[in-house]
């Protein structure tokens, strides 16, 4: 079974090669590398001891994706390419309506063009906005609060009205919690570009003196201890839920919608102190104001997916802050092959 997976080499694709090379499939990967390298690839080979094929190409040039459906026949499409920061997208709603909306109306009329008709998309809890209805489940309204979210929001009701117009389609769209954490062997993790704006990464940063200090922001939610609580799930988890999401697309027809968290939400204090107890280190943090946009609480209700996709996420918060220190000394010393 050959798949191709859109920003592969990304870090949530970059896992996802490696739970589906492990489970036999033939993986192709389009990749431009705008937030990602190509030393990743010989890493995931590394890890798993097979290949994978490796297509550089812009997903905003349809001869790109074309070249790789002439020279591959593809079963299965998991689409991971997109802009993923929300403050980039407040600031620089172009880039991401053209590179999250356009670049996937190009990858959908190719695979209309090669009749394949598998797909599966990354969506997000951004799509639940500020919803107080917690844990929150996939029958929540979608309503998003900033361009980035409202990407997701566009390219899900496009996957609707693509499945209502041709009902050969299988469709699964998978609504990501906080994805955190790193590959156990210490060679995959998330690289951001530049200053990070997400919480573990500003972790693991301030941990290696990198960064000096972390705000937090706001602790007066209405929360155990006042501080933003979330869903993080690891990465890893997150990768073999989306081997189960293609098990389900080779068996169904349909469109499918599946929060992938752990169902179980923890504040940003909750988060600093396991990181400090497992790894033995020190946070230096400082409580700010609430960051504008920030819901109190989000965390799922992952019931559909247990019982559709047999899946569940098995690591615990220990885990994620463990593998995540990993990774980041991993980056600090120099193990891995710096970004170009
Ligand atoms: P990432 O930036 O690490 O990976 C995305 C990859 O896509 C990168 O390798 C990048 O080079 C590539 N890419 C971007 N635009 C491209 C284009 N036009 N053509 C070809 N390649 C392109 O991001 P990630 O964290 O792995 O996220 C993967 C997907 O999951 C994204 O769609 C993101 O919106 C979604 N998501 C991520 C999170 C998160 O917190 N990481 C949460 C919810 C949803
Ligand atoms: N936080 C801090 N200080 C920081 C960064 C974050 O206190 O420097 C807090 C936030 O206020 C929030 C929690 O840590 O309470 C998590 O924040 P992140 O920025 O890590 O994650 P978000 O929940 O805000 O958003 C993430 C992704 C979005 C995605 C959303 C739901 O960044 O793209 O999860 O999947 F939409």
């Amino acid at each position: 079974m050959k798949v191709l997976v859109t920003g592969g080499l990304g870090y949530i694709g970059s896992h996802t090669c490696v739970e589906l090379l492990q489970n036999n499939y033939e993986v192709i990967v389009i990749d431009n590398l705008s937030n990602s390298e190509v030393s990743v690839i010989t890493r995931i080979e590394k890890i798993t001891n097979k290949k994978i094929t490796f297509y550089k190409g812009d997903l905003l040039n349809k001869f790109d994706i074309q070249q790789v459906f002439q020279q591959n026949e593809i079963d299965a499409v998991l689409h991971f390419a997109a802009s993923k920061s929300v403050n980039e997208s407040v600031k620089n709603p172009v880039k991401y309506y053209k590179n999250n909306i356009s670049s996937m109306v190009n990858l959908l009329e190719v695979m209309e063009d090669f009749n394949v008709k598998k797909f599966i998309f990354s969506s997000s809890a951004a799509v639940y906005g500020s919803t107080t209805q917690q844990p929150i489940s996939e029958l929540v309204d979608t309503q998003a609060m900033n361009p980035y979210g409202q990407t997701k929001v566009i390219g899900e009701d496009f996957l609707n009205d693509l499945y209502i117009s041709d009902n050969e389609w299988s469709i699964v769209v998978l609504r990501y919690f906080n994805p955190i954490g790193a590959h156990e062997s210490g060679l995959l993790g998330e690289q951001p570009n530049g200053t990070p704006n997400n919480l573990m990464p500003l972790i693991t940063q301030v941990a290696s003196k990198k960064r000096r200090l972390l705000y937090v922001f706001g602790n007066d939610y209405n929360t155990t201890d006042g501080t933003g609580v979330r869903d993080y799930i690891h990465v890893v988890d997150l990768a073999k839920g989306h081997v189960s999401a293609v098990q389900k697309l080779l068996l169904t027809h349909g469109l499918h919608t599946y929060n992938l968290g752990t169902g179980e939400g923890y504040s940003v204090l909750e988060i600093i102190n396991t990181f400090e107890k497992v790894n033995n280190v020190n946070i230096h943090y400082e409580i700010v104001d609430r960051r504008a946009g920030d819901p109190a609480v989000c965390f799922a209700n992952p019931a559909k997916a247990k019982e559709e996709l047999e899946w569940s996420a098995e690591r615990t918060l220990e885990d994620m802050c463990r593998d995540s220190w990993q990774w980041e000394k991993a980056l600090e010393n120099n193990i891995l092959p710096s970004r170009k």
